[in-house]
């Protein structure tokens, strides 16, 4: 099929979009934290802590994440299918209601409305929007694939249909409420239930959202980037299964030590013990298949990108499960631990795969070659130093304030107040902000890269890309 036909200006513009929102992202992040540091920085009524965190973590997951997404998908989709997209109307739909949802959604956290549920935080309007996009996306993708001309499907389009199917089923749960204004509902769920629910809710859009998509491009940004297959297609369809069945039992790890009943907490841990297995299967299909090309590390900066972002992946479905068990919940649950894991899953992880895949798809979608290799290794290197700081930061402040919280004097009472427990925070919280702002440097470096591409770049034949199958 010749180029011309695939639909690649949606791709453009939703490549564009999600790159606006993770800087609004990011950069909120490193207001955020230098919030912690200095209060001065908080502007009662919008511009305080409480207000900016579900901003800057809706922007992170939903603007970035699901922008990232959506670009992907489209063009991913049309590749593996050889075909167009169903509907290039409907993704254009798609793309105009995604903006005007992440504003809508950004306006009302600002003005506080809320419903107080950790990254479902939208009023009951915004739900409705959310639906209707979702709804679009999975029309559009899933028509696709019934109308390809291509009978094999490849493992992404296999993590691509979990994807829209389990965010549809997490999202329509969690959201039963009943409204009692235009911005006020109140869960159908109540107390214990209520928080089982969210937390299903919570950790399968980990599952869903920041994981299976992940993988989706992974399996295809690699192979494409080293010109080699993976190295197993059966591991990646075992593991697929694998991930998709145990995933869904491990919400209660979020709840150990509530009033949730055991048996509920003892079956999310196992589960996320098991996890172990099917993440890492993954990992190593990846590293199995950089056999005899481990010099394309040093050599091709888009594998350097997608094998950092495997690796963290690798490290964050060990941690995870670490995080899930009992004993070790008790020391960490509710420190700075938790932050520092969540960071390395989506400025790791998460962000290095989106990165790899912008810069794999920038020269398809504009026909252009990339600016400046330096500058994109340059990034790498940011990027990837101001998430280490940050993490190792967050780890070591974490252990140190569950080791004060749990110090005893011989007659029983505490050792510390935690007012002093918040003190010994504050150092680490400057290296962790330095750290943010190291990694949004990186992201204005990569964006002049992109900029520059566009206006400058040499031009790029996305046939003899084809050609090579390296499109
Ligand atoms: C085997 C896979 C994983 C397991 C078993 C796991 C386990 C956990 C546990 C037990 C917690 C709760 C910590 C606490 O509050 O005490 C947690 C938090 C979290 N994890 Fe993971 N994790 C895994 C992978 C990931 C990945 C790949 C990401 C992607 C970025 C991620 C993102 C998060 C987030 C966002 C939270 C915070 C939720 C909150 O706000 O409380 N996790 N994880
Ligand atoms: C320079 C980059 C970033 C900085 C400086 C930053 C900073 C922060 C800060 C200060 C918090 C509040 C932590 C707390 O409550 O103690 C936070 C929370 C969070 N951020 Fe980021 N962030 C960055 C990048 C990202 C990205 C790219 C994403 C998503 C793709 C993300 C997702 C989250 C999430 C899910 C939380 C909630 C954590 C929790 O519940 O403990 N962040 N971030």
């Amino acid at each position: 099929m010749s180029q011309a036909q695939y639909d690649y200006d949606i791709v453009r513009s939703f490549v564009n979009w999600s790159i606006l929102w993770g800087v609004v992202a990011v950069l909120v992040g490193v207001i955020v934290s230098f919030q912690m540091v200095e209060p001065g920085l908080n502007f009662p009524p919008y511009l305080t802590f409480g207000r900016l965190r579900p901003i800057h973590t809706n922007a992170g997951i939903y603007g970035w994440g699901v922008g990232v997404i959506f670009a992907t998908f489209l063009y991913i989709v049309q590749r593996l299918c050889k075909t167009p997209l169903w509907s290039p109307r409907l993704a254009r739909f798609q793309l105009w209601f995604f903006n005007a949802t992440i504003i809508a959604s950004a306006v009302t956290l600002l003005l506080g409305y809320t419903t107080s549920k950790e990254y479902h935080e939208m009023e009951w309007p915004i739900d409705v929007m959310i639906v209707i996009l979702w709804v679009a996306f999975a029309i559009n993708i899933i028509m696709t694939i019934i109308k390809r001309r291509e009978e094999h499907m490849y493992i992404s389009l296999w993590y691509m249909m979990a994807s829209l199917v389990g965010v549809a089923i997490l999202f329509l749960v969690n959201s039963a409420a009943m409204p009692v204004s235009l911005f006020k509902s109140y869960s159908a769920y109540a107390g214990t239930n209520d928080a089982n629910v969210h937390w299903w809710f919570g950790h399968n859009a980990v599952a869903m959202a920041l994981t299976a998509p992940p993988l989706a491009m992974f399996y295809y940004f690699l192979p494409k980037s080293t010109g080699v297959p993976i190295y197993s297609h059966r591991l990646s369809i075992i593991a697929f299964w694998s991930l998709l069945f145990m995933y869904l039992w491990t919400g209660a790890h979020h709840l150990l030590w509530t009033p949730v009943p055991d048996w509920i907490q003892t079956l999310a841990m196992a589960f996320s013990v098991m996890l172990i297995a099917p993440s890492w299967g993954s990992v190593f299909n990846g590293y199995l298949s950089m056999n005899g090309q481990w010099h394309q590390m040093r050599e091709n900066y888009l594998v350097k990108f997608l094998i950092l972002g495997i690796t963290f992946y690798g490290l964050q479905t060990l941690q995870g499960p670490m995080q899930a068990v009992r004993t070790f919940s008790a020391f960490i649950h509710y420190t700075d631990w938790v932050p520092a894991h969540i960071h390395m899953g989506t400025m790791g992880w998460v962000s290095m795969i989106s990165f790899a895949s912008i810069y794999f798809l920038i020269p398809r979608v504009y026909g252009r070659q990339l600016y400046s290799i330096p500058l994109a290794n340059m990034q790498f290197w940011l990027i990837l130093v101001g998430q280490l700081i940050w993490s190792f930061s967050l780890w070591i402040a974490g252990v140190l304030q569950a080791g004060m919280w749990n110090a005893m004097n011989p007659d029983g009472s505490l050792t510390y107040t935690f007012m002093e427990t918040m003190v010994e925070m504050y150092p680490y919280w400057w290296i962790r902000a330095i750290g943010g702002l190291i990694y949004f440097a990186g992201v204005i470096v990569f964006i002049y890269n992109l900029v520059m591409t566009v206006r400058q770049g040499e031009p790029f034949s996305v046939e003899a890309a084809a050609a090579e199958g390296r499109a």
